[in-house]
């Protein structure tokens, strides 16, 4: 029998990934549905093995520390911005994310969330609800067709490349930019590298799909937005702060794009004063990969990832393998 690992989750994630996890580790889950506090975090990951934690979770230099001995934190998430990788490289603990099994899903949602703005739907949900609807209007709610438009994808990576294959459908051109172009891009759904500002200048639709990083910060900013068309829609599934989001609400007020779609928030969960009044923009709580199929999927790779980094093997989705190297 090989030795059982104390690991810790940070939150409760799929039942399936924790029956894995359980077959191999002595572990302890939070018991709440709701982030940890910083102190909680900090004290519960002392003398564990492992950790498996979430994008809600802060884990720097600080809790790297409190987490001396332990060999791996595999991220419940693609994104990793809130890990500092680096720190945990020099302290030699492995970091992990689930990349691949939430494309679609995210790529599904910043087309539901296309489309809700573009055709008004929960706005006007909303007022058959509230009990206003008295008849078939010529001029009621008229929005955006989305058929036969340019859409404009910032990040042309996985997901990037999956929203712009389903845009098949609905003949549109397709624009895209990124730090260098994407031949896989190109070849699948047949878009074209732009810079930005001709992308932000000619698309219909702009969605992001890139990761947060330094460089991607307030990628979206007053004077892009102004750059956009007055009848564009903005669609982030992302991270909120590549969106300035002050500059998002000015911009919405005063009409200089038609409407916004987003999953991410620059303070989430908080989100921008007057944002939420805002008929224009169609807010969701950062559900983009929460489908029953996917949240599976990310659990069993976080898992896997964790018990791959307790036994000593490079984890098969390793942020900084060169931690195994020295
Ligand atoms: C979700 O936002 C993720 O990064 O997995
Ligand atoms: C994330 O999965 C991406 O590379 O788009």
């Amino acid at each position: 029998m090989s030795k059982r690992w104390n690991v810790y989750v940070t939150r409760e994630i799929p039942k399936p990934a924790l029956d894995l996890l359980a077959q191999h580790c002595d572990m302890e889950v939070n018991p709440e549905d709701r982030v940890l506090t910083r102190e909680e975090l900090l004290e519960k990951v002392k003398g564990r093995d492992g950790v498996l934690c979430l994008l809600t979770d802060t884990i720097d230099a600080e809790v790297l520390d409190a987490a001396k001995g332990a060999v791996i934190f595999a991220n419940y998430a693609v994104g990793f911005n809130n890990i500092d990788v680096q720190a945990a490289t020099e302290r030699g603990i492995l970091i992990t994310n689930t990349p691949g099994v939430l494309t679609e899903t995210t790529a599904d949602m910043a087309w539901a969330l296309l489309f809700a703005v573009a055709r008004r739907v929960v706005e006007s949900d909303k007022y058959n609800r509230a009990g206003k609807f008295k008849g078939w209007g010529p001029l009621h709610f008229l929005g955006q067709e989305v058929t036969g438009k340019t859409l404009g994808v910032v990040g042309g990576g996985r997901i990037g490349t999956s929203f712009a294959r389903k845009a098949k459908g609905f003949d549109m051109t397709i624009l895209y930019t990124d730090v260098a172009p994407n031949p896989e891009f190109e070849a699948q759904t047949g878009g074209k590298f732009v810079d930005m500002e001709t992308l932000l200048k000619e698309a219909d639709f702009v969605s992001l799909h890139v990761p947060l990083m330094p460089e991607t910060k307030h990628l979206i900013g007053e004077k892009e937005l102004k750059m956009m068309k007055k009848s564009a829609i903005l669609i982030n599934t992302s991270r909120g702060p590549v969106v300035d989001e002050l500059a998002l609400v000015k911009a919405l007020k005063e009409g200089e794009i038609w409407g916004a779609g987003l999953d991410v928030y620059e303070w989430e969960p908080e989100m921008a004063p007057g944002l939420a009044e805002l008929d224009n923009v169609v807010v969701c709580p950062h559900i983009a990969s929460a489908t029953y199929e996917t949240r599976t999927k990310m659990g069993m790779m976080a898992v896997e990832n964790l018990l791959a980094g307790l036994r000593g093997e490079v984890p098969p989705n390793c942020l900084n393998p060169e931690v195994l190297k020295k």
